[in-house]
């Protein structure tokens, strides 16, 4: 009997503990082993923070630091669960500068989101090779970072892409149109040529969100939009505002009845009648020419 009176509050005793360990351990992400930074991320993560330069940024990254978890740094998420690999690098707005985007990036494998947007990247070209890698990528944010030149085919390899944002036109809604003349022959901007807008599109059947404001597509003559409804069946928003695009909006745009947004603005190229079919549409709210 002395000896049962005993034990039961050390069973509950030992069970409280228990409970408050496990719980511990994987009530709070940050605590548990598997969601603790990959020494392979953080290395990566370091050698992309030196590649920035801080002479005009927002922040210089403090907590970027050798040896503590880089799961917990500014700007960087993992994945839950994912053994401390990094699924969200968010720098947006940060205002750093880089003599070009660092292939260091590319060893993020686990990237869901990247938001790299109004940083400066000198005028460098969106790297040729390395965003393939991140194959898990569905957000990807590089507008405003002052890339120059020719988009990619390595982006339209990211066949998981939901939103994509490549604008690099500043503060349309405020700028006068002679600005605007300005602001693209002062500055630096991106172009579709090869690969082409159609062939960039071919596989990212996910895209919900396609942003390209200030885009120069003016090779793509009239046929920019005849591939778009097949190839992004599901998009919402179409923003392409300055992009020098020709001739009529062809009729496969009139599969696309999840769009929101249709913002074509300042193609004075664009010919036609505006098409029916967008009065079919029952969520488009948003629709500028
Ligand atoms: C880890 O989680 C605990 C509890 O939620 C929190 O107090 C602590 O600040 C976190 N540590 C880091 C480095 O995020
Ligand atoms: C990137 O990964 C490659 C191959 O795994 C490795 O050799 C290289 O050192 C890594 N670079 C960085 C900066 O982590
Ligand atoms: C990309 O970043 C810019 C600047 O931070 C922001 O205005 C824009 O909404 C972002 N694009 C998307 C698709 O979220
Ligand atoms: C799209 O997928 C097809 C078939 O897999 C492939 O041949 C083509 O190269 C892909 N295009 C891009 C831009 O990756
Ligand atoms: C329109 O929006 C509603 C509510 O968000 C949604 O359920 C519906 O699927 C949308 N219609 C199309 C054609 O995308």
């Amino acid at each position: 009997m002395a000896h049962a009176t005993h034990l039961i509050p050390l069973f509950i005793v030992i069970q409280l503990f228990w409970r408050a360990t496990s719980s511990h351990g994987h009530g709070h992400g940050n605590t548990t082993d598997s969601s603790y930074c990959h020494p392979d991320q953080a290395a990566a993560l370091l050698e992309l923070k030196q590649s920035f330069i801080f002479d005009y940024s927002t922040t210089t990254l403090p907590s970027w630091q050798p040896g503590t978890d880089c799961c917990s740094w500014e700007g960087v998420r993992c994945n839950d669960g994912g053994g401390g690999r990094v699924s969200v690098l968010d720098l947006g707005s940060c205002g750093l500068y880089s003599y070009g985007c660092h292939a260091a990036l590319f060893n993020l494998t686990s990237l869901h989101y990247l938001d790299l947007s109004m940083n400066d990247f000198g005028g460098s070209r969106i790297p040729a090779d390395g965003f393939e890698r991140l194959s898990k990528l569905t957000h990807l944010n590089l507008s405003y970072s002052g890339f120059y030149g020719q988009i990619p085919i390595a982006i339209g390899k990211l066949t998981s892409l939901v939103s994509l944002d490549l604008s690099s036109l500043h503060n349309i809604e405020s700028a006068e149109i002679t600005n605007i003349y300005s602001i693209l022959h002062g500055d630096n901007f991106l172009v579709l040529r090869e690969p082409s807008f159609e062939t960039l599109l071919a596989n990212l059947s996910n895209l919900r969100e396609l942003y390209l404001d200030g885009v120069d597509m003016s090779s793509s003559g009239e046929e920019w939009s005849s591939g778009l409804g097949n190839a992004v069946p599901r998009l919402q928003v179409l923003s392409m505002v300055y992009c020098q695009l020709h001739g009529p909006i062809h009729s496969s745009l009139s599969i696309l009845r999840s769009l929101t947004v249709v913002n074509l603005k300042l193609n004075v190229g664009i010919s036609g009648a505006v098409p029916e079919f967008f009065t079919d549409f029952l969520n488009l709210s948003v629709l500028q020419l």
